[in-house]
């Protein structure tokens, strides 16, 4: 692979990268071509890392569809493909981690300990492998984002990392590979988490700019829906993941909870 990348690098292509995790869906087509609007050449990794989910996650039903997802990244024409084995990501003797400490015990890191390093520990290795010259991510995945940015920051990777907009259903609710765990009542209860978005963005738009206000009629919303229960609704600064007590523009509003056992997350910025 990394043969592969630096031919697509030497003949002078500029390399746009895509990690996934497989059972692609729209969210991910955007960011496929989102590389390929910006570089000459993409490579696309499907690999389900074991090391981001936690003892009593998904990690054994995660939807995997492989050929389904080659097939219809072949149609999107990217160049390279990458889909590793654990075993080959992950051999024997690997007792180095990447760690972004503080930022990752916010949001989505408090609620998964150790999730996040898992996830820099597996960016960091496929970066170093396809040496990227620019990266795409999902603001879907808003804590994700920030912890990233952070790493490659830190750690002088030579890459750019690019956030893609989140994309929704028809119906509002965020394309998630996680979305194919609901049955049909879960999948209409799933909607609260984007419907407690608009309410506080709406709130927000009317002038209201304390954040533990907005905050608390996000979750007086998905209260709404006994079915579902909430992890987190928070105010955040995007970069930071600190609360913040004045909304201003650009604050990330993220939210995450349960549908049945299946954890979804949202988000939007104000
Ligand atoms: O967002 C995902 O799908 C995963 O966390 C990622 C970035 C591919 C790392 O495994």
């Amino acid at each position: 692979m990394r043969a592969a990348c630096r031919a697509l690098r030497k003949a002078g292509k500029r390399l746009g990268f895509v990690p996934t995790m497989g059972a692609l869906h729209d969210g991910h087509f955007s960011l496929v071509r989102a590389a390929r609007n910006s570089c000459e050449g993409v490579a696309v990794s499907i690999f389900v890392n074991p090391t981001q989910f936690g003892p009593n996650e998904d990690l054994a039903k995660y939807p995997r569809t492989f050929d389904r997802d080659r097939e219809m990244l072949k149609k999107e024409g990217i160049n390279l493909l990458f889909a590793p084995s654990a075993e080959e990501m992950y051999p024997p003797g690997g007792v180095t981690w990447v760690t972004v400490e503080g930022l990752s015990e916010k949001l989505d890191g408090r609620s998964r300990p150790g999730h996040f390093r898992g996830v820099t520990t597996i960016i960091a290795k496929l970066f170093h492998i396809i040496e990227p010259d620019v990266a795409f991510f999902g603001q879907k995945d808003a804590a994700q984002l920030a912890v990233i940015r952070q790493m490659a920051r830190n750690l002088n990777f030579a890459v750019e990392i690019v956030a893609c907009p989140i994309v929704r259903e028809p119906d509002g609710l965020a394309m998630s590979s996680r979305n194919r765990y609901l049955d049909p009542a879960q999948r209409k209860q799933a909607l609260i988490l984007h419907r407690s978005l608009t309410r506080v963005k709406a709130l927000w738009e009317a002038g209201e700019r304390d954040a533990a206000r907005l905050a608390a009629a996000g979750k007086e919303e998905i209260q709404k829906e006994s079915a579902v229960r909430l992890d987190y609704f928070e105010i955040v600064n995007p970069d930071t993941l600190d609360a913040i007590s004045t909304a201003s523009d650009g604050a990330l509003v993220a939210v995450a909870a349960f549908v049945g056992s299946t954890r979804l997350i949202d988000n939007i910025l104000l």
